[in-house]
């Protein structure tokens, strides 16, 4: 395996070896391999950016990140010819963040620097859904036969993208809910059922995974407003007994919409368990990668 663009181009040994992987390095097991890594990340991030660059350097790969407006992109550059530059100069792999969709993504297959997929716009984030899948099988063993319910804003999120298909994957049930507007028009690709009203999925769901309303991805306003949003989908305190285990978000938590201020590091809350996951998925990831 040489990219990762999206889980679909993973099998369930592959996922399954990342695990073992991701234990081995949590565990405290260290791999040095040689090289130079780009970050190309062309939008902004905090978990996913940080955590591949802890993961790189502490594999002993050299890392230079450029952000947005810091390539020739900005010139006018194709993407596509950036990766050939960055591949010219013998780099190992590029991990990049993008606003579009990197889809069909056969053209980029035959480049010889490993392409890693840090979210592409609203397509995948493999790295994110092998975050949450392995935060859910440290916690509960398997995912085999648990209903996971995603609420919010799943008509543009790459973290539910990548996250249903591995979980149908491993044995789990997959639901969503959130304003009709902000859930996929097809779920039948994703496995997925629809649950309109929060109360009724809360009661339905073993682990309930709040996603952030991506409001620069909004072509027009979905929400008539972010109160009335947090009413009626949003994680308060009452919604929070309710729970049968815990929540996750991927991040970043937009507090007072998507989840109560006073909630986000409550007992029932994955949020910083998933984040401290990030980098030795990573790091798994980057092995596999680059080790062969
Ligand atoms: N989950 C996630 O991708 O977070 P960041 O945008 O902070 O990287």
């Amino acid at each position: 395996m040489k990219h990762l663009i999206s889980v679909k181009d993973l099998t369930k040994e592959d996922v399954e070896s990342f695990y073992k992987l991701f234990l081995d390095f949590k565990k405290g097991r260290r791999e040095f391999l040689e090289g130079h890594v780009a970050l190309l990340f062309l939008e902004a991030s905090t978990r996913t950016r940080f955590s591949f660059e802890l993961a790189c350097r502490e594999l002993g790969l050299n890392t230079y990140y450029a952000g947005r407006g810091e390539t020739s992109i900005e010139k006018g550059e194709s993407f596509y010819h950036t990766l050939k530059v960055l591949e010219s100069m013998g780099y190992r792999a590029v991990i990049f963040r993008v606003p579009f969709v990197l889809f069909p993504y056969d053209p980029y297959l035959s480049l010889s620097i490993s392409l890693i997929n840090a979210g592409d716009g609203t397509h995948q984030h493999p790295t994110q859904g092998l975050v949450d899948l392995f935060t859910l099988l440290e916690v509960f063993g398997k995912v085999e036969g648990l209903n996971i319910l995603y609420v919010g804003d799943v008509k543009h999120s790459r973290v539910f993208r990548s996250g249903a298909y591995l979980f149908n994957m491993f044995g789990a049930r997959v639901a969503v809910c959130g304003p009709s507007v902000l859930i996929p028009e097809d779920l039948s690709p994703f496995e997925a059922q629809y649950i309109p009203d929060v109360d009724e999925g809360i009661e339905w769901a073993h682990v309930v995974i709040w996603l952030r309303l991506q409001e620069e991805r909004f072509l027009q306003s979905y929400v008539p407003s972010k109160e009335s949003y947090f009413l009626q989908y949003g994680l308060t305190k009452e919604r929070y007994k309710k729970l049968k285990s815990f929540f996750m978000h991927p991040g970043p938590a937009n507090l007072g919409v998507d989840v109560d201020p006073e909630l986000i590091h409550a007992e029932k809350s994955l949020y910083l368990k998933q984040a401290s996951n990030g980098p030795f998925v990573r790091m798994a990831v980057l092995y596999k990668l680059l080790s062969s």
